[in-house]
């Protein structure tokens, strides 16, 4: 396989952005193409998108699709709905779609990659469902637990950002539940501040770790048990508020659950991705906070998006565009960073959810093979809801130097916001795209916004779990695309073992007293924290 930028495309994406793209004028595009709108925006399950206030001429999709075609884009697309190992580094397929898939294939089946899935694809499809009644069993029955009144889920990365963005996005579905904690970052100062008004009794512990190694999680875990049986807990099973009744582990090691004294345990396998788990026994605080019938319509508006990604024709293929673009912006307009404006309240931690969806899976300088990429990959991810943002870094957006692609994503729908209040939300959220794109010609220099300045503007019908569901599920494809077109494996994460490694050897020099080979920097820092 060529890498990307070895391919016929490439090279004619490169003369496309040099000789007519890098001029654009935006404006000036909409006077002189009348179809520009209709051509560049589209429908796809729970949401609109418009991308056509984005640099994109009328030649730019059909070239970016050769390139998805001469990058085997639907080829590796296909092979992950198949269940084959796309995950090459780890030899492990990708299955997170297989989470949100109907016993009977749902919508996948009879499709080209469903016919290829092997007896082992099946079964999993089986187990899954089997782990999805099972978790929506316990949450309906914590649902009706009176005696337990706060719920604290400890877990970091993939396996906290996916359930915090959901159970925050559906907040108005989960009014008058539990209250839902979620603990992540090893500062003592977030478990103290979570576990100090709580009462042991009322209380119950989801340890959400996938690999049940990662240091923050074990550390806060072992830091809720101690606080658990020094408030009255116990550890005998009998004890009417033992470990086993208060505790529950959402794993894909159930034994290392059990050495840690865990008997109740909802599992996953390794083909889901850390990132990509929300939907899996890690989604357990999203069933708990508003039900089961939501999380499946959850799951059912991400299978829906699963079957967009699979059927739609290229050019009305959301998460295929979208990906296509995030290479074009980045390869070829060299725009390294990406800015998230969720204009809604509800989506707040989005960005930080992307962040490690697209910086986690893509911020790599090699193949799935492990060749060196000669081209800049993930762009940086970052964000804040709006209006917010529009007192903090929208001044950079509209005057600065560098050009910033711009995410807006609103909800047609007020839901629970004051209707009055969300008219105005999501009128700024176009008008400040519009502002990008026309800047203004002041008299005065510091008045002059340059505009031609692109942003995609994607709007939900509602922001309820299915169309919750279906974006997720969408950024979950986009980034695979991006993904597919540099060559990278988007469901590996080694560049995060070397600073584990470190803060390890750190602490065993701290007991040794051994500093040999330390770096000044490194060592000076040590004896500042007194070591
Ligand atoms: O950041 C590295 C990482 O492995 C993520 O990929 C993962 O979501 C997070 O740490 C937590 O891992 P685990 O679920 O195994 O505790």
């Amino acid at each position: 396989m060529l890498l990307c930028h070895e391919t016929t495309a490439w090279a004619r994406l490169q003369a496309h952005w040099r000789q007519e793209v890098r001029a654009i004028d935006l404006c000036a595009q909409f006077e002189r193409d009348g179809d520009r709108l209709t051509a560049l925006s589209q429908r796809a399950p729970h949401l609109w998108a418009d991308l056509s206030k984005n640099w994109l001429l009328p030649d730019t999709p059909a070239l970016l699709l050769q390139l998805a075609r001469e990058c085997g884009v639907m080829a590796w697309r296909d092979a992950m709905f198949a269940g084959e190992a796309v995950n090459t580094t780890e030899q492990r397929a990708a299955m997170h779609w297989l989470l949100r898939t109907p016993l009977d294939g749902g919508r996948l089946a009879g499709s080209a990659p469903q016919r290829r899935w092997d007896a082992s694809v099946r079964e999993a499809l089986r187990e899954v469902d089997e782990t999805l009644q099972a978790m929506l069993r316990l949450a309906e029955q914590v649902r009706s637990d009176g005696s337990i009144t706060d719920v604290v889920h400890i877990g970091i990365g993939g396996s906290y950002l996916g359930p915090e963005v959901v159970v925050q996005a559906l907040q108005g579905l989960a009014h008058g539940g539990k209250r839902i904690h979620f603990v992540a970052n090893v500062d003592g100062a977030e478990i103290g501040s979570v576990l100090r008004p709580l009462r042991m009794q009322a209380t119950l512990f989801l340890v959400a770790s996938k690999s049940f190694t990662t240091a923050e999680t074990m550390m806060n875990a072992h830091a809720a048990r101690d606080w658990f049986l020094a408030q009255g807990g116990s550890e005998e099973a009998a004890h009417p508020h033992s470990i086993a009744r208060h505790f529950v582990a959402l794993t894909a090691q159930p034994e290392a659950a059990a050495r840690f004294g865990i008997t109740r345990t909802l599992g996953f396998r390794d083909w889901v991705g850390g990132r990509y788990s929300l939907w899996s026994a890690i989604g357990l605080p999203i069933a708990i906070a508003v039900g089961a019938q939501a999380f499946r319509a959850l799951l059912a508006g991400a299978h829906e998006m699963d079957a967009h990604f699979l059927a739609a024709a290229p050019e009305a293929n959301l998460p295929l565009r979208l990906g296509l673009m995030d290479v074009w912006y980045r390869d070829f307009c060299g725009l390294a960073s990406r800015c998230i404006a969720p204009y809604s309240h509800g989506l707040r931690r989005l960005p930080a959810y992307l962040q490690q969806l697209e910086m986690e899976s893509n911020g790599k300088g090699v193949t799935r093979e492990g060749r060196p990429l000669h081209v800049p990959t993930a762009p940086v991810i970052w964000g804040e809801p709006g209006t917010n943002g529009q007192h903090a870094f929208f001044q950079m957006l509209h005057q600065g130097q560098d050009v910033v692609p711009v995410e807006f994503i609103a909800v047609r729908e007020p839901g629970g916001s004051l209707p009055g209040h969300h008219h105005d939300l999501v009128v700024n959220a176009v008008a400040q795209a519009r502002a990008l794109m026309a800047g203004s010609s002041a008299s005065e220099p510091h008045r002059r916004s340059p505009g031609n300045r692109p942003s995609t503007f994607v709007l939900l019908d509602r922001l309820d779990p299915a169309a919750l569901g279906a974006l997720i599920a969408l950024y979950e494809h986009r980034v695979f695309v991006s993904g597919a077109v540099w060559g990278i494996n988007s469901f590996d994460q080694w560049g995060v073992e070397l600073g584990k490694c470190l803060a390890r050897d750190l602490f065993e020099r701290e007991r040794s007293g051994n500093w040999d080979g330390v770096d000044p920097s490194t060592r000076a820092l040590m004896v500042q924290l007194g070591v």
